[in-house]
């Protein structure tokens, strides 16, 4: 029985997610809310420690102390260009744990059952969590290794893959119906295994362009599975918090599956029907317009209303200091300023509003998608550092693209467009960007950090 004060203390904690999730929802509250959740985790797995008597202590504080050092490490190092990976990771290990702790209390289970004391819906909750943490886990498994290119980014299928998804899909409701009338460890165990089957055949046929809709579904697969968990072990704190995340994680899902312009059977299902999800990803030798910093300079110090359209690479230049700095100047110049910020430019949801936040960009000159596609018919020069597929009109002109349907932003109707850039490489989606070759367009080679430092030399100078 959890004294009283343990679940007044849980209560707080689940108020701390509730006010957290708030927070998280406008950049300008982010950090606190940020805090705020991590309060209130540190609160609830505190308080387990001294409700109960726990068994085992030293190698809880060692698993604690290993995982602590590992989380702190991690996060520190990673770049913010590798976020979804570290996220696939984060989110991978919470759902394995989960299906691990209720294959543990399935021992117990089996034992209640032997005495005809097995509650049905606890042994149902408990193949439910240990069928999906196991998805959750090797599903997170395999988008990592797509997201950091240990293996192909581009859908894997082969003959009979529906056919095997659906049978270990079939088998798990079969499995889980045979645990809940006779449990057993072995029967647990096999589900688990089916679960982790299954997150494989899961995620495999996705291509890269979608990976980033997996993980946020993934993720609210894992809130379920601690859900489930927490109502197997009677944890209120446990069945909050992960509904709070798997509802989340379904909302975040639709709109970033929205955003695409994709619908989630299609980010699933659409490589088993042949279409790849991603493209080709061939460079193009066509001639293209390019320029030196002196002549965008010139472009930019005569122009009344600019708009910047930032993108990855922005992210992987780290150019957005020397990027607010140009802003700055040419604000100081009279011209007319703001950045079009594009749901899904960059790696991760956010990235660009976090990324410009960081090099003090005001949050005025930040314009969403909505707010803004009305207004580059006006613009005289549109400056794309480091975006390719978010300005790629064969979103709306190509069906076979596997950004088509994806709204984007219409840098194509300004007087004039700028792409900073390295290559003529495409981007994420790994398909050519007509937009580069438009008679309107001029390219200025090279990392972005290096070229918008000479840019800015420039414009200064004019
Ligand atoms: P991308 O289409 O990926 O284009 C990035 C561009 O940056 C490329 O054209 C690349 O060209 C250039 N680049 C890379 N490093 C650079 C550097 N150091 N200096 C200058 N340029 C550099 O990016 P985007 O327009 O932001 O679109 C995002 C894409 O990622 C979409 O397809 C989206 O679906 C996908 N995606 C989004 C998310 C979220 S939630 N935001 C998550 C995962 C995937 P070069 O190589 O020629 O330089």
């Amino acid at each position: 029985m959890t004294p009283t004060w343990a679940q007044l203390a849980y209560l707080v904690a689940a108020v701390c997610f509730i006010l957290s999730l708030k927070g998280l929802s406008s950049p300008k509250t982010a950090r606190n809310g940020n805090l705020i959740g991590a309060v209130g985790a540190v609160l609830a797995c505190g308080t387990i420690f001294f409700a109960r008597d726990l068994d085992h202590l030293l190698p809880i504080l060692i698993a604690i102390a290993v995982g602590t050092v590992v989380g702190v490490v991690g996060a520190r190092r990673v770049q913010m260009t590798q976020m979804p990976q570290l996220v696939a990771l984060f989110n991978g290990v919470g759902g394995g744990a989960a299906a691990l702790v209720a294959l543990l209390e399935l021992r117990h289970l089996v034992a209640l059952s032997g005495v005809g004391a097995a509650p049905e819906f606890d042994l149902a909750a408990t193949a439910f969590t240990i069928v999906i943490g196991g998805v959750s886990f090797s599903g997170s498994m395999v988008t990592f290794a797509k997201l950091q290119e240990l293996m192909t980014s581009r859908p894997v299928t082969f003959p009979g893959l529906p056919i095997l998804f659906g049978g270990a899909l079939l088998a798990c409701f079969a499995l889980s119906v045979v645990m809940v009338l006779d449990a057993s460890i072995w029967s647990g165990i096999v589900l688990g295994v089916l679960g982790l089957a299954l997150g494989v055949l899961l995620v495999l046929p996705v291509g890269g362009a979608d990976v980033p809709i997996v993980i946020s579904l993934l993720n609210a697969f894992t809130g379920l599975t601690v859900a489930a968990g927490g109502y197997v072990l009677g944890n209120t704190v446990l069945l909050v918090a992960g509904t709070l995340v798997g509802a989340s994680g379904t909302l975040l899902t639709k709109l970033m599956a929205a955003a695409m312009g994709r619908s989630l059977f299609n980010t699933l299902f659409g490589a088993l029907k042949g279409g790849s999800t991603l493209g080709a990803g061939e460079i193009s030798d066509r001639p293209v317009r390019s320029a030196g910093p002196q002549d965008v300079a010139i472009l930019l110090g005569y122009a009344h209303r600019v708009i910047i359209v930032p993108g990855y690479g922005l992210a992987v230049a780290q150019a957005q200091h020397t990027l607010r700095e140009l802003v700055d100047v040419l604000g100081e110049k009279g011209i007319d300023v703001d950045y079009a910020i594009h749901p899904v430019a960059g790696r991760l949801p956010g990235h660009m509003n976090v990324l410009l936040a960081e090099a003090q960009v005001p949050y005025e000159q930040l314009k969403e998608m909505d707010e803004i596609n009305g207004e580059f018919k006006d613009a005289d020069v549109v400056l794309v550092v480091g975006a390719n597929d978010v300005v790629n009109p064969a979103a709306r002109t190509t069906p076979s693209a596997p950004i088509y349907g994806m709204p984007i932003l219409n840098a194509d109707e300004a007087e004039q467009i700028i792409f900073m850039k390295r290559s003529m490489r495409p981007g994420f989606a790994g398909i050519e960007n007509e937009l580069l070759f438009d008679p309107k367009t001029t390219l200025l080679f090279g990392d972005a950090k290096d070229t918008m430092g000479k840019l800015l030399t420039a414009v200064k100078s004019i």
